[in-house]
């Protein structure tokens, strides 16, 4: 038996609801804040990757799905959407829009990650990113659309924490501090954190391990070095922040796993319950990463959330969805003649913008009907013989168990207008 590969699943009917419902409600939050939608292929050039996270991410080292296509051309399946879009955003001219643009995805993640709740190796992402303005109320109103689209989801007890890292200018001098503090305690760091010391020591501040997590305690903090610029901005998002009546943390441990971020980073976790584990969502921005693939220096911040850790949050809470709209109608028949009229009743209704199934085979009425029911039908309607005959069905209200004759005719301006 073949299984689906370990850290994917199949999402089932069942589970469609809860991703629909989430989607709906970003792009409902998207046409509110003026963002469109941008879809972008599943692999990209693999260099892409490697040059925007960084060389010595985790998901660069360990994590990509990389492969040589039939040309020996070196691909990864995307572990994240925001280098792509920066890659669109220069191929297509984006630049001569009005700026800044504002984009947002859906899209299909893969990291080769150790499985387990909430960790998978293919995730899917709603994302935006907003290209091509600096100013610090753009950084507000990202961070202020991730909250407003978890607020939308219903989930409650989630808190945002927020850090800036600067910029070019200022953050080798706190990388430095940053070294020289790490340095007194290599013996307590894990391996991959002695590793990180000497090529991305921010990295350490993100470690998860208890040792390395104690010591983060008492590390130096980016913001403690900021440059005048880096110190002014982030003042003015939190300001920003303030006036829309939005909480947050200032958390000086909050780096984020990936190479571009500049000044400020944020994400959205469940209340106690601090980790990247179970961020729900993240981002910040990116001010260096449009340069870095070759165009002029673009200013751009954006967020991601994991849409798969959000639905396992709103099944704890025990968010319910809202009840799927529209009553669906079953057509059961017996008998031959019976069943064309079946055949073409179910084409009708549909075509009528009704939700509609039939009865195959040669089931008894009896076993249909129990079908219509198993399926949550509201209504059934019944061809036999007799209804052949004298051109109407048997309507069937499945609830009340009541019955009554209807003319062919009928049937679609009784069902369709609820009048029944
Ligand atoms: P990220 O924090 O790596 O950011 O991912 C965003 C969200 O995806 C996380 O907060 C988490 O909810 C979810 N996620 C990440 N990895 C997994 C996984 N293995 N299994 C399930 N869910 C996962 C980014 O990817 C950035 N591109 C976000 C961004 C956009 N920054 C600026 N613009």
């Amino acid at each position: 038996m073949y299984r689906a590969p370990r850290g994917t699943s199949d999402i089932l009917p069942g589970e469609q609801g809860y991703f629909r419902y989430i989607e709906e409600k970003a792009a409902e939050l998207c046409r509110l804040y003026g963002y469109e939608r941008i879809d972008t292929p599943v692999f990209e050039d693999a260099r892409l990757f490697i040059r925007t996270i960084g060389p010595g991410t985790d998901i660069v080292e360990k994590e990509t799905y990389s492969f040589e296509d039939r040309s020996g051309q070196a691909m990864t399946l995307r572990p994240e959407g925001t280098a792509p879009i920066c890659r669109a955003y220069l191929e297509h001219g984006m630049h001569n829009l009005p700026q800044p643009v504002r984009l947002y995805y859906f899209a299909s993640i893969f990291r080769y990650e150790r499985p387990q709740k909430g960790r998978y190796r293919q995730h899917q992402q709603f994302g935006v990113e907003a290209l091509g303005d600096g100013d610090p109320a753009l950084d507000a109103e990202v961070i202020d659309m991730a909250w407003q689209f978890f607020a939308s989801t219903g989930l409650a007890n989630l808190s945002l924490q927020i850090n800036s890292i600067g910029c070019k200018k200022c953050r080798p001098r706190y990388l430095d501090e940053l070294k020289g503090y790490y340095s007194q305690y290599v013996a307590e760091l894990c391996s991959d954190c002695k590793a990180r010391l000497r090529r991305s020591p921010l990295r350490i501040l993100d470690c998860k391990k208890p040792s390395c997590q104690g010591l983060a305690v008492a590390a130096p903090q980016s913001t403690d070095y900021l440059c005048h610029d880096c110190k002014e901005h982030f003042e003015s998002v939190m300001g920003y922040l303030s006036l829309l009546g939005i909480q947050f943390q200032k958390n000086h441990r909050l780096v984020r796993g990936l190479d571009y971020y500049t000044r400020t980073v944020f994400e959205i976790q469940p209340q106690g319950e601090e980790g990247a584990q179970s961020a729900l969502g993240g981002g910040g921005r990116y001010d260096d990463l449009i340069e870095e693939l070759g165009g002029k220096p673009t200013p751009a911040v954006g967020f991601a959330v994991g849409i798969e850790r959000i639905v396992l949050n709103m099944k704890q809470q025990r968010i319910a969805l809202p009840a799927p709209s529209g009553q669906r109608v079953f057509v059961a028949y017996s008998g031959e003649e019976a069943k064309n009229e079946a055949i073409k009743l179910v084409a009708t209704l549909r075509r009528c913008g009704i939700p509609t199934l039939s009865g195959l085979g040669d089931r008894s009425l009896k076993a249909q009907l129990r079908q219509a029911n198993a399926l949550g039908a509201a209504y059934a309607l019944i061809i036999g013989e007799d209804e052949v005959k004298s051109g109407t069905v048997e309507l069937r209200d499945m609830a009340k168990g009541e019955q009554r004759r209807v003319s062919m005719g009928e049937v679609v301006s009784v069902l369709g207008w609820g009048t029944v």
